[in-house]
């Protein structure tokens, strides 16, 4: 395998920390953009020329005429979802040629009864929670995210990209599904009617052949890719503190969202990796259930979510907001092995007199610690240890040199990359692709 450049794009905190924008901007320098976990749960938002996409499966390469895009066998496709945006995004004067998009045909297949098995299970539990019992729901997406892996994972009754185009391959593995998901759906309280596994398998098959010129062995073109030069750029999906294994469990996605999902979900060896650029939002947000030590439920919080307008791009829920956690970015930077940061949304925080920023968590029995606590319920009983920053006054959106930010916002920079222990490679300063400042001085950390 010859050496060749391939970049990892990786969200270092809980989701959203503007990872669509940065996979836009970088699309230029690489030949292949590379989706490898997730599925439709992400909302990667890109904007530029007056124009604002919303991509949920595409990799956000795809706005880049030239560029090859793939969907790897790690993650999971909704065909329906995924047809829709490949129609809007060709509508919108953006051509996805066959060899433009790779499809991988290990790729999971998100079915009806997925997501009303998600949904369900989440009513059923906040349901439950609301007469008193412990709060066991995660606050997903409804996308059918974690059944579909379940299926993956559990084997017998999972679907595959490549099951999709021969029908009898897929009605005769729905007569067994569909009998089964009916009874668990009926156990769930859902109100539907029985799954029909005639009416299911022509519909997904007829999705099937639609995207059948894009399905493939994404593993070997990968490897041919990367032996022919190519530029890989991997987009992360969700972040790694709602990875399965790393985040903060049980409140996390199910896949390994963090760059370690890289290898299972493309067939290719971490080695290929040379750089990592980690995500992270100026401050702090979270949607979903689950512990965020630095939450604000005050005003700070609600000046944060209507400045950042952090609403949900999937579901438009308001998402949690508060101060940046370090602790949190440190540990997530160490497990992606991160080479560079971006810090994003930098001009949500202008207006503030002081910022805080948490270095550290006071434990319940009054010790301290510098490191992050991954299980949720050791997490959620920590209180922030807070460094108080000044804080800048003017709009820096128009910016576009480093020198030209004010003293405080580049210190505010250097704080993060002095604890993070990582250069920052960009700082963001509006949605736009042209709001975004390159850092080239490679000593600021
Ligand atoms: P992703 O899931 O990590 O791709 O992030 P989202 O797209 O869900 O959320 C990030 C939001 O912040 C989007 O609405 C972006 O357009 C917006 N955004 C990205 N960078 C900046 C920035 O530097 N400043 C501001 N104000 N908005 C930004
Ligand atoms: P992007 O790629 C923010 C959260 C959900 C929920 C938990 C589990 O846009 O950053 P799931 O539907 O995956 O079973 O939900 O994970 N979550 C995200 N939050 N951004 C995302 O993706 C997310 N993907 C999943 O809100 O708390
Ligand atoms: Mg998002």
């Amino acid at each position: 395998m010859h050496r060749v450049s391939a970049t990892a794009v990786v969200g270092l905190q809980w989701g959203d920390e503007g990872k669509g924008k940065i996979v836009d901007l970088l699309a230029a320098e690489h030949d292949v953009i590379v989706r490898y976990n997730g599925g439709a749960n992400a909302g990667h938002t890109v904007v530029f020329d007056g124009e604002r996409y919303a991509l949920h499966l595409l990799p956000s390469g795809i706005l880049s005429p030239s560029k090859t895009c793939v969907i790897g066998n790690g993650v999971v496709v909704d065909p329906v979802q995924l047809l829709s945006e490949i129609e809007s995004i060709t509508e919108r004067g953006i051509a996805i040629e066959p060899d433009r998009l790779l499809i991988s045909d290990r790729a999971h297949v998100v079915m009806p009864y997925h997501k009303e098995h998600d949904a369900a299970l989440e009513t059923a539990l906040a349901g439950a929670a609301d007469q008193g019992d412990e709060n066991l729901s995660i606050g997903t997406t409804r996308r059918g995210i974690g059944p579909t892996y379940a299926d993956k994972v559990h084997r017998s009754l999972a679907i595959r990209m490549g099951d999709l185009p021969d029908e009898q391959v897929l009605r005769r593995r729905l007569d067994i599904v569909c009998a089964i998901r009916s009874r668990e759906l009926e156990a769930l309280g859902v109100d539907v009617p029985a799954l029909d596994p005639a009416a299911l398998a022509a519909e997904y098959h007829a999705l099937g052949v639609r995207l059948a010129p894009h399905i493939t062995d994404t593993v070997y073109a990968l490897h041919d890719a990367v032996n022919a030069g190519q530029r890989l750029l991997f987009e992360g999906a969700n972040a790694c503190l709602l990875d399965i294994d790393h985040g903060t469990f049980p409140y996390v996605t199910s896949s390994n969202c963090s760059t370690l999902g890289i290898p299972p979900g493309t067939g290719l060896p971490g080695s290929v990796i040379t750089d990592t650029v980690g995500i992270v939002k100026a401050y702090g947000t979270r949607v979903g259930e689950g512990p965020f030590p630095t939450e604000d439920l005050g005003e700070t919080g609600e000046r944060i979510r209507e400045r950042g307008h952090e609403y949900g791009t999937t579901t438009g829920r308001p998402r949690r907001c508060g101060w940046l956690d370090l602790v949190a970015v440190r540990y997530s930077a160490m497990v992606c092995g991160c080479s560079s940061l971006a810090v994003m949304l930098l001009d949500v925080l202008s207006g503030f007199e002081t910022l805080k920023l948490c270095v550290g968590y006071r434990l319940p029995d009054g010790t301290t610690t510098d490191r992050f606590l991954p299980d949720a319920r050791k997490l959620a009983a920590v209180e922030p240890i807070w460094e108080t920053v000044p804080g800048w006054s003017q709009e820096i959106d128009d910016l576009t040199s480093l020198d030209d930010l004010p003293p405080a916002a580049q210190a505010y920079l250097d704080r993060i990359a002095s604890f993070v222990g990582c250069p920052i490679e960009i700082a963001s300063v509006g949605p736009d692709r042209m709001q975004t400042i390159r850092v080239t001085q490679a000593a600021r950390a």
